[in-house]
């Protein structure tokens, strides 16, 4: 593969515009779906502070990783490798992220489409009047249904084209400067709602007071694995996105900015949802299910609930596309600079290919689900694959790479801009780099494989 020039790249226009695009890309599915059912799930506030101290620990490090590698080679993730070891194999680290941002983008791509469905259902009202049973049923049935996902993938995923295919300012940048207010002042305005609401108290315990007996091993890793998926780490989104940033860009004050406001948005998500969930006697403990039919149910009991409904779909939504552009951008880019597309051409044919993977994942949980591999259909598998193999492996070869291999001297230069800026703690923080990092993440990751029974 060859290297890239590095010339007439397009950057994002402000620093706010980094901003915008950075948290945007962090913000998604992952604080919204995910992050509230696994706090669910491990026993609330305890998780959460755990989940606090990987970001702070592991998290924030790694994103300035990403930061290093884009700015400093301004390539996609694969150019990145081939500009800082030319001759060497670490780029296939890049090719290994190119391929988990396609798989991520396979069933991220479906549970966006879930979330138009239930966009256009709470704008026609039929999410109301129906038993908790029912919400059951009508979701089981709409994913298994052949066609009707689809169809809201497809639709998803040309608003995603358009963006991209409008490219890094005009699309990127102006998209996320709109979303990312709007994505603040709505969930706001539904904290104060679940706060307000008779019997939420219960909630905000559960989200706040911390069970020091329910800590684990399982919940430690759970909220390892968690941080990485919620700040975009380990495939080299972040390395395309920085690659984008002038040269006046502070990296380790906005990778903190990133990792706080993930963080605040994950737990502005909390507050929103287990108030509620607690003020109608519903059980927390709930899976992925949480979102698509708990809350549903929580609406409808509501006054007004059509219009809370709504806005938490479309807060869904906007938090997914903002985070499904970083993902589709990522292969974009390596399109075009690796194979000297152009945008429009690049970007045509990475839609084409994600919405036939998405297809697939979408199959895979109705008419083709006997089909398995390793037990799991393939979008499970391509869950499991890619957030739980792949970003680990990527996020400990990164480290590792910028660890060991980049010159101390030029990671500090690159870091406080040529000097101009200050880095306290440079040499703790590259500590964490050659050491804590790559144990850490080798700890999680054979967790997950199951390798470690001891732990
Ligand atoms: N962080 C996003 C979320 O929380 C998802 C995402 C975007 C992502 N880009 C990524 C996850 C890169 C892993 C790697 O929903």
């Amino acid at each position: 593969m060859k290297e890239h020039s590095t010339k007439e790249r397009a950057t994002f226009g402000s620093k706010l515009g980094v901003i915008f695009a950075s948290v945007g890309s962090a913000v998604g599915l992952g604080n919204i779906w995910r992050f509230p059912y696994e706090t669910g799930q491990h026993g609330g506030a305890a998780f959460i502070l755990i989940y606090i101290g990987c970001v702070l620990a592991l998290g924030i490090p790694l994103v300035i990783v990403e930061f290093y590698l884009g700015r400093r080679s301004k390539a996609n993730p694969v150019g990145a490798f081939l500009f800082l070891a030319p001759k060497t194999k670490w780029y296939l680290v890049g090719l290994m992220g190119v391929l988990s941002g396609i798989m991520i983008m396979g069933f991220y791509s479906v549970v966006s489409g879930w979330t138009c469905d239930y966009i256009y259902q709470s704008l026609t009202g039929s999410l109301s009047g129906k038993s908790p049973e029912m919400f059951q049923q009508d979701f089981t049935a709409f994913c298994t249904n052949p066609y009707k996902p689809i169809l809201w993938t497809i639709i998803f995923m040309a608003v995603t084209h358009f963006i991209i295919v409008s490219g890094v300012k005009k699309g990127i940048e102006r998209s996320s400067k709109i979303m990312m207010p709007l994505l603040f002042f709505i969930i706001i305005v539904m904290c104060v709602r679940s706060l307000t609401l008779p019997g939420g108290e219960k909630g905000l315990e559960f989200l706040f007071r911390p069970d020091f007996s329910k800590i684990n091993s399982n919940v430690i890793l759970g909220a390892m694995g968690q941080a990485f998926f919620s700040l975009s780490l380990g495939m080299g989104c972040l390395i395309t996105y920085s690659s984008y940033f002038g040269a006046n860009v502070n990296l380790p004050k906005t990778a903190i900015t990133v990792g706080i406001l993930d963080t605040l948005v994950a737990t502005l998500a909390g507050i929103m949802i287990f108030p509620a969930v607690f003020s109608f006697g519903i059980s927390p403990t709930q899976g992925p299910e949480l979102v698509f039919i708990t809350l549903p149910n929580v609406f409808q009991s509501m006054p007004l609930g059509y219009i809370w409904s709504l806005l938490f779909f479309i807060l869904l939504g906007i938090a997914a596309l903002t985070s499904a552009i970083s993902l589709h951008e990522v292969t974009t880019a390596f399109v075009i600079e690796q194979y000297k597309l152009t945008r429009s051409s690049a970007t045509l044919f990475v839609t084409i290919t994600l919405v036939i993977l998405g297809m697939i994942c979408s199959l895979s949980l109705g008419v083709w689900s006997k089909f398995t591999i390793g037990g799991m259909n393939i979008f499970d598998l391509f869950d499991f694959i890619s957030a739980k193999i792949l970003l680990p492996l990527g996020g400990f070869w990164m480290s590792i790479f910028v660890g060991w291999v980049i010159p101390a001297k030029d990671l500090k230069s690159e870091l406080t801009n040529k000097g101009t800026l200050k880095f306290y703690g440079f040499n703790i923080y590259r500590f964490i780099l050659r050491y804590f990092a790559p144990i850490a993440i080798g700890l999680i990751f054979f967790n997950e494989l199951g390798m470690l029974s001891f732990l």
